[in-house]
């Protein structure tokens, strides 16, 4: 097997490699610059013991070269972000190329675009795609799906992110934050009685974490869930939000010359003190609460994790050709029970009562 990872010498890039490495799979990096492709592959071949990676450089206005850099793997770990401005265009070569697809992209726009534009493309070829395969969808995509497992006719979930600690966000996450910045702002998407609209107000103004005393502002922000939960559940309504102390460090104006001047991303030890609850509350049409919590740590090293294992399931197991959610190509608890050694732990609990 052998795996292709584009914007390899970014800083989630190189912690796929790692990961790649660890888990002993042929990789071969590919990105628009060859010199930093080697610092990456000299990165981990130091760091992780891997041995001489192959390298391609293919920018991504060149359709042939991004084609021929990917010909030959099985699957394309997309991690070059923003994706909204480059993005489709790694998504169409990987699938011209007979590759399954992932990505670590956390753009809800840019998510629901690869469904609305690939999906027939990547039934003809034959190959899956999954976009959003990172820390917050792929284990909230999972868990939703087994909620809806235990109750009947859901009317409305509500995904809410609360991330603390960590030495905050790398600067490619500050730069995809800048170009969606708009949507952001807007809060993005909501899922509303069969399509996706814009301007939507949020339903929810706090959610109680588990075991807390009050409860916790939050603002509506667009995350991937919204875009992938409805193409496996029957329900009436899909918001998102984050932790209003977390969306509010986006108020400073941020510049490419104050993203350039920051640490690339988090250092290891930052990673190790970050924690994060992800909760995904559903609420059934008879007034029951379903409440499933995702815990873990470090949101870069899992979406290293997440992205190889899904890339790697793709490649051995095989999925329904098109542009699938996470729940729709992997089996959930499968894929949740994987994630536990690395730190997730996940529960769902039943009342009759409101969670939030
Ligand atoms: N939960 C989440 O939402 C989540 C979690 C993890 C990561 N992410 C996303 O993952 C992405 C990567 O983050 P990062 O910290 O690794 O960023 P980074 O360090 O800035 O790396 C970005 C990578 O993409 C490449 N790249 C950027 N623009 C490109 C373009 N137009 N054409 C070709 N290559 C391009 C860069 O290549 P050069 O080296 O040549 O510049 C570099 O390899 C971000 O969008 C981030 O938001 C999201």
């Amino acid at each position: 097997m052998k795996i292709a990872v584009y914007g390899a010498s970014g800083y989630q890039g190189k912690l796929v490699l790692a990961e790649l490495a660890r888990r002993d799979i042929d990789m071969r990096l590919v990105g628009r610059n060859a010199t930093r492709l080697l610092e990456a592959a000299t990165t981990v071949g130091t760091a992780a013991g891997a041995g001489a990676a192959q390298q391609r450089v293919a920018d991504t206005d060149d359709h042939d070269a991004l084609v021929a850099a990917f010909r030959g793997c099985d699957a394309v770990i997309n991690c070059a972000g923003p994706f909204t401005s480059s993005g489709p265009a790694v998504v169409r070569a990987a699938i011209a190329a007979g590759c399954h697809y992932v990505d670590t992209a956390g753009e809800q726009l840019y998510t629901k675009a690869v469904f609305d534009t690939f999906t027939g493309d990547a039934q003809r070829a034959g190959v899956t795609v999954v976009p959003a395969a990172n820390d917050g969808c792929a284990p909230g995509d999972l868990i939703a799906h087994l909620l809806a497992e235990r109750v009947r006719s859901i009317e409305e979930i509500s995904v809410s992110h609360f991330v603390t600690g960590g030495g905050g966000f790398s600067r490619g996450s500050l730069r995809s934050a800048v170009e969606t910045i708009d949507a952001i702002k807007a809060g993005g998407l909501s899922y509303d009685d069969g399509g996706w609209r814009s301007g939507t107000p949020a339903r929810h103004t706090t959610v109680t974490l588990p075991d807390a005393p009050r409860p916790t502002d939050v603002v509506k922000c667009p995350l991937s869930e919204v875009v992938t939960i409805p193409r496996h559940i029957p329900v009436r309504h899909v918001e998102s939000h984050v932790d209003a102390a977390v969306a509010a460090q986006l108020d400073a104006p941020l510049t490419p010359g104050i993203i350039d001047s920051l640490p690339e991303g988090p250092t290891e030890a930052d990673r190790r003190t970050q924690r994060f609850t992800y909760l995904i509350d559903a609420v059934s049409r008879d007034g029951q609460s379903i409440r499933g919590v995702v815990r873990g740590h470090d949101t870069y090293g899992i979406t290293a994790v997440i992205a190889v294992e899904a890339a790697r399931r793709l490649a051995a197991d095989g999925a329904e050709p098109g542009v699938l959610a996470p729940a729709q190509a992997f089996d959930p608890t499968s894929f949740l029970t994987f994630l536990a050694p690395h730190g997730i732990s996940w529960t769902i609990t039943v009342s009759d009562t409101p969670t939030t």
